[in-house]
């Protein structure tokens, strides 16, 4: 039996979890593909993960270059996240010629270029199937099944903390900041969830996407982003009301301006089967000249699901390493975007919106709102004004049909700044 030898770096949840996942399920894995994987060394700065691999065949070590330097070690496993110093040791670890397999999208969706050039130079293979979707195989799926393809549009939902929040907020009828708080007690959201809640972790994962399935090298920072945290329960009821579920959605779609790369909170119908996306879950649809339309649902998140992705990467080189040796395979060309191809502006974009205003009730109101909104060519769809408490705030929600965008934001800073208006209005765009 052939084996292979991996260098663990970071024993978080989920380098822990690869380790386990190993020991425990790579009797399995051999018997599946004859090759035995061996975890010969482990890195952390915490003493006490490393304390807790029981096995004293493993090198243990809080220095990277411990196993990166190690000439056994066949495959780097980088799980500590960040940018740095995951960029620097996933670098050096490709120049020693090590393969590597990480997680890390905030690394990727940064510094592509960096990294596929040095794993080039070096003929050694970097796996990510982790970095996007958890134990989703959006990665492997869109760089290989559908690679005959042209992609039109791939969407969906890439973060599960927003999503419990959300599905949260609708299910129970509670504020953001309750669901956030549920969230961090069950061990989904981070004690500090910004990186979640902002979008921006959906921004990396996207740019990942459109750089697979569009030819684009982008990184998050590219990614038009808003995150959830503005959007009221009330909000959710008023989509129900209208048939919609509320969704951070990611969407990189080829449209004849260009390409559009956004991330952000999205009015869906009820009966889409985003919609039916609860809790943690993730789900990518894809939109190709051939496949017509395709769905990938799961785990989008946690240990158990985001380790048996790493544990697939892991097993993918292994199997290139004991038939060629590694050096053989062609890497793929994941920069092909077409000259002349671009990233389309924001205010650009034409999609019929949700308006949520909050307003003094009182006589001609509603007529100035109206009457801004005529002047910057949006058509209303649909008024709702539930309340009535004179001479106070109620909210009004305006439905509005296929608005550019540019004149959308000209016509809210104009009604933002009314008398008549009491809080800043809540916009979220509608997708068909
Ligand atoms: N924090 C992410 C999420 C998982 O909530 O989906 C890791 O990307």
């Amino acid at each position: 039996m052939k084996s292979v030898n991996i260098g663990l770096i970071g024993l978080g949840t989920i380098g822990r979890g690869v380790y386990d996942v190993i020991e425990n399920s790579g009797e399995l894995i051999s018997k599946r593909t004859g090759i035995s994987l061996s975890v010969k060394a482990v890195c952390d700065s915490d003493k006490k993960a490393l304390e807790e691999i029981d096995n004293k065949n493993i090198l243990k070590t809080s220095l990277a270059e411990d196993i990166i330097n190690n000439s056994d070690i066949d495959i780097i496993v980088e799980l500590i996240g960040g940018i740095e110093p995951a960029r620097g040791i996933v670098l050096n670890a490709l120049k020693n010629g090590k393969h590597v397999v990480t997680a890390n999208k905030a690394l990727l969706s940064g510094n592509w270029n960096e990294i596929f050039k040095a794993a080039a130079e070096n003929e050694v293979f970097v796996n990510f199937e982790a970095s996007v979707g958890g134990a989703i195989p959006i990665i492997r799926t869109l760089c290989m099944s559908f690679v005959a393809d042209n992609i039109q549009t791939v969407y969906g939902i890439l973060n599960g903390t927003t999503n419990f929040i959300l599905t949260e907020m609708s299910e129970k009828g509670c504020s953001f900041d309750a669901a956030l708080k549920v969230a961090q007690e069950k061990g989904i959201a981070e004690s500090d969830p910004d990186l979640d809640i902002s979008g921006a972790d959906s921004a990396h994962k996207l740019a990942i996407l459109a750089l697979l399935g569009f030819g684009v090298n982008v990184s998050g920072k590219d990614v038009y982003t808003e995150g959830i945290s503005l959007i009221g329960s009330e909000d959710i009821c008023n989509a129900a009301d209208w048939g919609y579920s509320i969704k951070l959605l990611a969407i990189a779609k080829d449209v004849a301006g260009g390409l559009e790369l956004r991330v952000h909170p999205t009015l869906m119908k009820s009966s889409h089967l985003l919609s039916g996306v609860k809790g943690a879950d993730n789900a990518v649809f894809v939109k190709g000249d051939l496949i017509g339309e395709s769905l990938l649902f799961g785990k989008g998140a946690g240990r158990k699901p985001t380790s048996s992705s790493v544990v697939g990467d892991i097993v993918e080189i292994a199997r290139r390493i004991v038939s060629d040796g590694g050096k053989n395979s062609l890497p793929y060309n994941f920069c092909y975007m077409p000259e002349g191809k671009k990233i389309s502006c924001i205010e650009d974009l034409m999609i019929p919106y949700y308006l949520r205003f909050s307003v003094i009730d009182k006589p001609g109101v509603l007529a100035g709102i109206s009457s801004i909104l005529a002047d910057n060519e949006i058509s209303i769809a649909n008024v709702s004004q539930k309340e009535r408490k004179e001479g106070e705030t109620v909210p009004v929600v305006i439905l509005t049909h296929k608005a550019k965008e540019g004149n959308m934001r000209k016509a809210i800073e104009k009604i933002n700044n009314r008398d008549s208006i009491t809080a800043k209005t809540v916009v979220i765009r509608i997708e068909e």
